[in-house]
């Protein structure tokens, strides 16, 4: 009799821009002690750089899955979180499994070996924990096992070196309690922030894996508070809400109006190593950039708006929101030719050879913060109305729709990406 046995992998992406002061006890405190075998992901050849384009055709066409569902809803989600849980489970696949995994992570295996991208992940993950950025970034991963479950030494090693995994050995019988400790675990490790992750468990689970990533970042050029107030929004032909909108009308920025598509793009930077690039397709047009929403293209943005000739002083509002995105990757991530994985077919032979595993369920999570000083997790609204002047003072008006991308600078990674259609709508 084929007896499947259900394995539930969470994942967690937050970002949040917030008030006040980034947590100095906890600031640098992790992986101070880890050996420096290799460079950290600024350097040339650096092997975090060998994941970056799959990461990167990945998260557009995650993305892009979404986009293409009938409902307007907003989207955000962490690419990295995704890809580093499902990489990290590829440790315990074997066969085909295993290839349509990598294969679906957006990784071509004839120009990246699969040790190249363990080793490229341990360092991307290395890199965004480095001491002394002034940003607070936590990626990592959790195991939660039956106390009976005969793991292979070999996927628990390379688990832990590879993607810092933590384990944790529990009874599965008392679903409630054990929904809890997994909660409260993620709970504190994005401090407070994404809560009853899971809700319910079946019984016959033997093991969750969990992956958060929890992101907060100040503003290099903070918003004034006493400056925010109510304004449109204006969601589609028929909705207009009320968002608190913030503004600065003294900074300088990076920004132009794109001349081969109808969109606005801004960059505002964090302090640290991390940018959010706000896109803001000219109204009805948000299909139109979405279309054009390419590796190639933001490519192409982000070295247009290092250009000097960009930086100009801005009339600039965003509004004070809070978005989130739940995802159910079981569902997901076939389109994106991982299927084997969440079948009869799964061969997680890797991680334990006792049961007949099989991914049962598999969630995301993200919510992004974004106010007058920070950003926690991360997502941008766009709307735009812009006024060409000869003292060459520009209006940029995120009050329709717009996409949010947050990037590691040092590590060319897509941190978090979304679409703000809704503002209001948490
Ligand atoms: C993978 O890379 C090889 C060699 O660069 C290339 O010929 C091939 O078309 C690529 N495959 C895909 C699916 O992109
Ligand atoms: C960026 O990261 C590097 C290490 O990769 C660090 O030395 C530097 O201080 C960081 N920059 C900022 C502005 O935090
Ligand atoms: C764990 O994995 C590392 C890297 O692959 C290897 O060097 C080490 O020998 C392994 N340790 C054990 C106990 O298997």
């Amino acid at each position: 009799m084929y007896l499947a046995h259900c394995l539930l992998l969470l994942l967690a992406g937050l970002l949040v821009l917030s008030q006040g002061q980034l947590h100095p006890e906890l600031h640098g405190q992790r992986h101070t002690h880890r050996p420096h075998q290799e460079a950290p992901g600024t350097a040339e050849g650096s092997p975090s750089l060998k994941v970056t384009a799959g990461n990167t055709a990945f998260a557009l066409r995650f993305y892009h899955l979404l986009a293409s569902q009938p409902y307007g809803d907003n989207i955000f989600f962490s690419p990295l979180s995704i890809s580093s849980a499902y990489a990290m489970l590829s440790l315990g696949v074997r066969a085909h499994s295993q290839t349509q995994i990598l294969e679906g992570l957006g990784f071509n295996l004839t120009e990246v070996s699969e040790s190249d991208i363990h080793r490229g992940f341990r360092n991307l993950l290395h890199a965004l924990h480095l001491p002394g950025d002034r940003l607070e970034i936590r990626v990592g991963s959790a195991l939660f096992l039956r106390p009976e479950l005969p793991l292979l030494p070999s996927f628990l090693n390379d688990s832990a070196t590879f993607y810092e995994s933590k384990l944790f050995r529990m009874g599965f019988e008392d679903t409630v309690g054990t929904s809890k400790f997994i909660n409260d675990h993620v709970r504190a490790e994005t401090r407070g922030k994404i809560v009853d992750l899971v809700s319910t468990l079946s019984p016959d689970t033997v093991m969750v894996l969990v992956n958060f990533m929890y992101f907060k970042a100040l503003w290099e050029k903070p918003f004034i508070p006493s400056m925010t107030a109510l304004h449109d929004f204006y969601v589609d032909e028929g909705t207009t809400v009320k968002v608190p909108m913030m503004l600065q009308d003294t900074q300088h920025h990076w920004y132009f109006h794109d001349r081969y598509l109808p969109c606005s793009v801004l960059r505002m930077d964090y302090k640290g190593n991390a940018t959010a690039l706000f896109i803001l397709p000219n109204r009805g047009k948000m299909e139109q950039v979405e279309e054009v929403l390419t590796p190639e293209m933001i490519t192409r943005w982000n070295k247009l708006l290092r250009k000097r000739y960009f930086y100009r002083k801005l009339k600039l509002y965003i509004p004070k929101f809070s978005i989130s995105g739940s995802y159910k990757l079981d569902q997901i991530l076939p389109r994106l030719g991982i299927t084997d994985l969440f079948s009869q077919r799964a061969d997680l032979s890797g991680i334990t050879e006792q049961l007949n595993l099989q991914v049962s369920k598999s969630f995301h999570k993200a919510i992004l913060e974004v106010d007058e000083v920070g950003t926690q997790a991360a997502v941008a609204t766009g709307g735009f109305v812009t006024f060409w002047s000869r003292h060459n003072h520009e209006v940029l008006r995120f009050n329709r729709p717009f996409l949010v991308g947050i990037f590691s600078t040092n590590t060319q990674s897509i941190l978090f990406l979304g679409k703000v259609v809704n503002p209001t709508k948490p």
